[in-house]
């Protein structure tokens, strides 16, 4: 599957990651299960997605002696795209756990594939690095909308964290943001003709939260 470098493309090929990620394909795995597996991979994600903050050195007292210590310089913003991002988020708030979290409510209008807003919450995100997460990056509209909302803000950087991806997805989002890189477990072929992720997981939604 098309996992070619790409700029602005991380594709995470931990084996871990990936042995989980075929365990949430398989269409019985029930949804405690796919949840669990989600939580797990996402932490295992944000792992990466976070390699390269940046760290500070400030002076700690150790039981022992004095030294001087890194720390990180702040901590991200973690954006959850509802309601499929909050499986995401899950995980990420594992390793950081000081992060402020926003969400973006936003549907697919299943005729036009078009992203809807329903609701909107951040924290302050000027001069922030925001982590925008949503397991599945399919035609891009909603992570395209999710991006010009944060964008208002004004953040330091925006990182866009999915579990799978579909070349278009990643096309259309490196087109409207070029500045966003994209971190996924893998990518897939293809959308199919209602915009979804081909061989993907199904609707991911659905999966985590046991709706049909
Ligand atoms: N959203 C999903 O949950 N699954 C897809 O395959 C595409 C979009």
């Amino acid at each position: 599957m098309g996992t070619a470098p790409q700029p602005g493309l991380h594709v995470v090929n931990h084996p871990l990651i990936q042995h989980k990620l075929t365990q949430m394909r398989r269409k019985e795995t029930p949804s405690p299960t796919f949840r669990q597996l989600l939580t797990e991979t996402s932490l295992l994600l944000a792992y990466e997605v976070t390699r390269e903050l940046a760290l500070d050195q400030v002076r700690v007292e150790t039981p022992l002696v004095s030294m001087e210590a890194p720390q990180l310089v702040d901590v991200p913003v973690v954006v959850s795209i509802l309601r499929a991002g909050n499986g995401l988020l899950e995980g990420v708030l594992q390793v950081l756990p000081e992060a402020r979290v926003g969400h973006v409510g936003l549907y697919r209008d299943h005729e036009t594939l078009e992203a809807v807003e329903y609701y909107c919450k951040f924290p302050p995100l000027a001069d922030r690095m925001v982590i925008l997460v949503d397991p599945m990056l399919a035609t891009g509209n909603s992570a395209t909308a999710a991006l010009d909302r944060v964008k208002a803000e004004s953040p330091a950087a925006i990182r866009f964290l999915c579990l799978l991806a579909a070349p278009e997805g990643v096309a259309a989002v490196h087109a409207a943001h070029p500045d966003v890189a994209v971190w996924t477990a893998a990518v897939d072929e293809c959308l199919n003709e209602v915009g979804y992720i081909l061989p993907g997981l199904g609707d991911a939604g659905d999966r985590i939260y046991g709706t049909t």
